[in-house]
């Protein structure tokens, strides 16, 4: 059989057959992971305790995520609010939706970016010319209440779980944007004001081991369309960041979560913070799961850099104010692209 002509959508269901990645999985040269340059070793981004967010201490954390946010636009948190019950049974049930049967998955199987759950492959089956050692479960969850009827209802316990989870990733999320308006010096609810009625969507990342991790992506280098993004990782190394004009892996950390400053907020903050490049790669060794939690505006909602922000003299508003449906629809009408889909909303310069 040729390489590439598995007749399976979904890596999950070959990946364990094949001793060679199908030809429409490899990057070109210029192209590909390059893992012995990657820095794995020594702190990668910062870990920010948030368990004095809400004490007397809450001006030195509110300064530790200016710092990490611009800095890195990348960093981690623990005492963060989520019960670690929550995290363990997401990650459970997450687990085993994967491990079911391929009839069972394949039932919410779609390749339409504008449905609000499915299951798929690669970034966007419709643009991707490569494709991405990924497949991932991508659902709406806020208001839980106006999705979960549509989420899996196998395993059993899939909606619970998820609704659970999702309800207390976003009360941490909400904190988060108190605390980053602030360490902005904006009023604390300002960024919550301007998302209109708030978007959340999750993803469930689900990585199979790879035969050729050298010649293929988990994900390939990209920037969140999010205001932030919230990222849950199994114990299984794969994240990377672009720091420093190197690739630096985010080694796991139990009980922590991962935070990114997205697309959105890199608006929001007329440049201050930046939404930075990340990438997922693969391994011959280990299944690897991530569940990143998506926080967005409501489509509706205009995104611009806050007025507080900018002045005539030294601080030019760098974009312009822009309905975020205009900036959605861009971005899933493309393939995961390193080039950042910001561009077409920079301020012109007369
Ligand atoms: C994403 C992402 C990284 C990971 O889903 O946008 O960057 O580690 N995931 O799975
Ligand atoms: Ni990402």
């Amino acid at each position: 059989m040729e390489a590439s002509a598995t007749s399976k959508l979904l890596v999950s269901d070959f990946a364990s057959t094949v001793s060679h990645i199908p030809s429409n999985y490899v990057r070109p040269i210029s192209d590909r992971p390059n893992l012995s340059e990657v820095k794995t070793s020594g702190d990668s981004i910062p870990l920010i305790d948030l368990q004095e967010l809400h004490g007397p201490n809450r001006t030195e954390i509110v300064h530790k995520l200016a710092n990490a946010c611009s800095t890195y636009g990348f960093f981690q948190i623990k005492n963060h609010g989520v019960p670690d019950t929550t995290v363990d049974n997401m990650l459970t049930v997450a687990r085993e939706f994967f491990h079911q049967p391929e009839s069972e998955r394949m039932k919410l199987y779609s390749a339409d970016s504008t449905k609000t759950t499915r299951l798929s492959t690669s970034f966007n089956v419709n643009a991707d010319k490569i494709l991405n050692w990924r497949d991932f479960l991508r659902l709406h969850c806020f208001p839980v209440e106006d999705y979960i009827q549509e989420w899996p209802s196998s395993p059993d316990s899939f909606r619970e779980v998820t609704a659970e989870f999702a309800t207390s990733v976003r009360a941490l999320i909400l904190r988060l944007l108190e605390a980053i308006s602030e360490s902005l010096s904006l009023k604390k609810d300002h960024i919550s004001n301007i998302l209109g009625q708030h978007a959340q969507h999750m993803a469930f990342n689900y990585y199979p081991p790879c035969p050729e991790p050298e010649l293929t992506y988990g994900l390939p280098g990209h920037k969140d369309p999010t205001v932030i993004t919230v990222l849950l990782q199994d114990q299984v190394s794969g994240l990377q960041v672009f720091n420093d004009d190197k690739w630096v892996s985010v080694n796991p950390i139990p009980n922590t979560f991962i935070v990114n400053i997205g697309d959105q907020m890199q608006v929001i903050s007329n440049d201050k913070y930046k939404s930075v490049l990340h990438r997922a790669v693969v391994n011959t060794a280990k299944e690897r799961l991530s569940i990143p939690t998506f926080y967005f505006p409501s489509t509706d909602a205009v995104i611009g850099p806050a007025n507080e922000l900018i002045n005539e003299q030294d601080s030019l508003a760098v974009y312009k104010s822009f309905p975020f449906v205009e900036y959605w629809d861009k971005f899933w009408d493309r393939s995961l692209a390193t080039a950042s889909c910001l561009d077409a909303f920079k301020a012109s310069t007369t």
